[in-house]
């Protein structure tokens, strides 16, 4: 895990940090992230998801195409996601424009969903939730395809946030947290370090 409260050099690719602190695409303990947009009413809005994929293409997140969250982006198509590590240790700021995720890379995410996250694909909707407690378990029991091999719910949609800032902040027991700040500038990056 490459410190930041270390003095080796980071360098100046943000993507070897990003490589380093986020776990692969094919491991099924994804990271959360709070997803801030920008309301259609002016008010920012946030909520958790999981960071489904990450390549230098962007951060990918998969949800259902009618959300808040969806509308918000096609009509600003830009967020800022927020990474926290446990215990004070780290945490990831990445802010930047947003894009529909690739059809191949949505199906690779489909099919490393567990059968839970595919049902949740499938029937969670404002229906459902507003049912009665026998009802909402007897509708989670619809017969929809999940299984291994499946294609994705018609609903599931995917989008990536492409970088235009990373801030990667490093807590410290013994002295100051820091961040260390990438900018984009043409196809490369400046970096600062700044006041945790
Ligand atoms: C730990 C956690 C992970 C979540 N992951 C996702 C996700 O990957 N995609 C998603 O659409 N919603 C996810 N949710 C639900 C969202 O936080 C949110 O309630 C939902 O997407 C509706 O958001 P919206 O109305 O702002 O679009 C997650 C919630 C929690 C608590």
């Amino acid at each position: 895990m490459i410190d930041l409260q270390g003095d080796a050099d980071p360098g100046d690719d943000p993507w070897v940090l990003v490589e380093d602190w986020l776990p692969a695409d094919d491991d099924p303990d994804r990271p959360q992230a709070v997803l801030a947009t920008v309301g259609t009413d002016g008010c920012p809005n946030a909520r958790t998801v999981l960071v489904s994929a990450v390549d230098r293409s962007g951060f990918a997140v998969h949800t259902h195409r009618d959300s808040r969250k969806v509308a918000e982006l096609a009509a600003v198509p830009r967020a800022a996601m927020v990474v926290t590590w446990p215990g004070f240790t780290r945490q990831l700021v990445v802010r930047g424009d947003v894009v529909a995720d690739a059809a191949d890379s949505a199906a690779r995410v489909w099919s490393a969903r567990s059968e839970h996250l595919r049902r949740l694909a499938w029937l969670n909707d404002d229906v459902l939730a507003g049912r009665d407690r026998a009802g909402r378990v007897a509708g989670w029991a619809a017969d929809v395809p999940v299984q291994a091999g499946s294609a994705p719910a018609p609903s599931w949609t995917g989008f990536r946030v492409m970088p235009q800032e990373l801030t990667f902040w490093a807590g410290g027991a013994d002295t100051a947290s820091r961040r260390l700040q990438y900018r984009r500038v043409g196809e490369g990056w400046t970096r600062r370090w700044l006041a945790g």
